[in-house]
């Protein structure tokens, strides 16, 4: 069992000894795992740590601002807020093959951070790589973004606190740590964020679309009471035939996924009532202009994966 207090405070001691008085820089995206790393990290450099919250333009609902109040506001960090929505968009012009999409939303990521690395002159990259994260990257299974060195030659010195854990000590020393709920209990979110809920091109409206229908699947299954590892919304390239009021309709098809797991390498779709499944597709199809279909994706993992990107 983890000791969360006693695991603070030697990880604390170990990045001020790592770090010394140079300066780390860490991407902050307001999961729990880069969030737990970077407070650590803030407490053991305070202002020689630079937190960039890099805005791709693909967060959940609200999230951006929850990350700015939380650690710009609250936790008085120092905060870098990049907002690159119209670089990503533009860069991810026309794409449609899902690892071309993350390919693109990887290095211009890159790309922003580093910027924002050699302007701070930073020679530590904080990361919050936990365990399931180098296992699968080594089994070559998607491409996640852990990098060392930068293209430009740039090296930075990796700070890894939280490699040895999983999830769910990652969640125990988040509410050691004081943060809040919404941050501690956060569901996983990928990386590349909406981008890989869209299949084929992303586009502004279908961002839109998207967005809304994961808020309304996250807050049903929230009001539900059901505790899942993710809940989510995607938007399917195939259009489909519907009628709304009387007049035909040719709309968009949102799937919903839920699914229960551990620690991301296995998961089941979860058995989730079906009355609560019929409020959400009630929900998706009344308040998002465009989406006359709604369907429940009940394939485990393997063989398909939790995203579908
Ligand atoms: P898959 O889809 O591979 O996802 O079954 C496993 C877990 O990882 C999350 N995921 C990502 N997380 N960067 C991340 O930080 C990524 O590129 C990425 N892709 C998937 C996914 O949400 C799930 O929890």
């Amino acid at each position: 069992m983890l000791d969360p207090e006693k695991f603070i405070q030697e990880a604390v001691e170990e990045i001020r000894r790592q770090v010394g008085d140079r300066t780390a820089i860490i991407a902050l995206s307001g999961g729990v795992d880069s969030s737990v790393a970077a407070v650590l990290a803030h407490r053991a450099l305070g202002e020689h740590l630079v937190a960039v919250f890099v805005d791709h333009g693909f967060m959940r609902k609200g999230e951006p601002e929850e990350v700015r109040r939380i650690f710009g506001e609250e936790l008085g960090m120092n905060l870098r807020v990049v907002d690159a929505g119209e670089r990503f968009l533009e860069a991810l012009r026309g794409v449609t093959d899902p690892e071309e999409k993350r390919r693109i939303i990887g290095r211009v990521f890159i790309e922003v951070f580093e910027e924002v690395a050699a302007e701070v002159r930073a020679t530590h990259l904080v990361q919050g790589t936990i365990a399931p994260d180098w296992i699968e990257s080594g089994g070559g299974i998607k491409s996640h973004h852990n990098v060392a060195g930068l293209p430009s030659g740039m090296v930075l010195e990796l700070v890894e606190p939280l490699r040895d854990l999983y999830k769910d000590e990652v969640r125990v020393v988040a509410r050691a740590l004081g943060l809040p709920e919404s941050i501690s209990e956060r569901m996983p979110f990928p990386g590349p964020g909406l981008a890989v809920r869209i299949i084929g091109e992303v586009t502004p409206e279908k961002l839109e679309v998207v967005r809304e229908a994961n808020a309304i699947v996250e807050e049903e299954i929230r009001r539900a009471g059901l505790k899942p590892w993710q809940a989510f919304a995607v938007l399917l390239d195939t259009k489909t035939v519907g009628v709304k009021g009387d007049i035909r309709e040719y709309g968009h098809t949102v799937a919903v996924r839920v699914v229960e797991s551990l620690d991301a390498m296995t998961a089941t779709a979860m058995e989730v009532p079906w009355e609560v499944l019929r409020r959400i597709a009630k929900r998706l199809t009344r308040e998002i202009e465009g989406v006359t279909r709604v369907l429940y994706d009940i394939t485990d993992k393997p063989p398909a994966t939790i995203e579908f990107e």
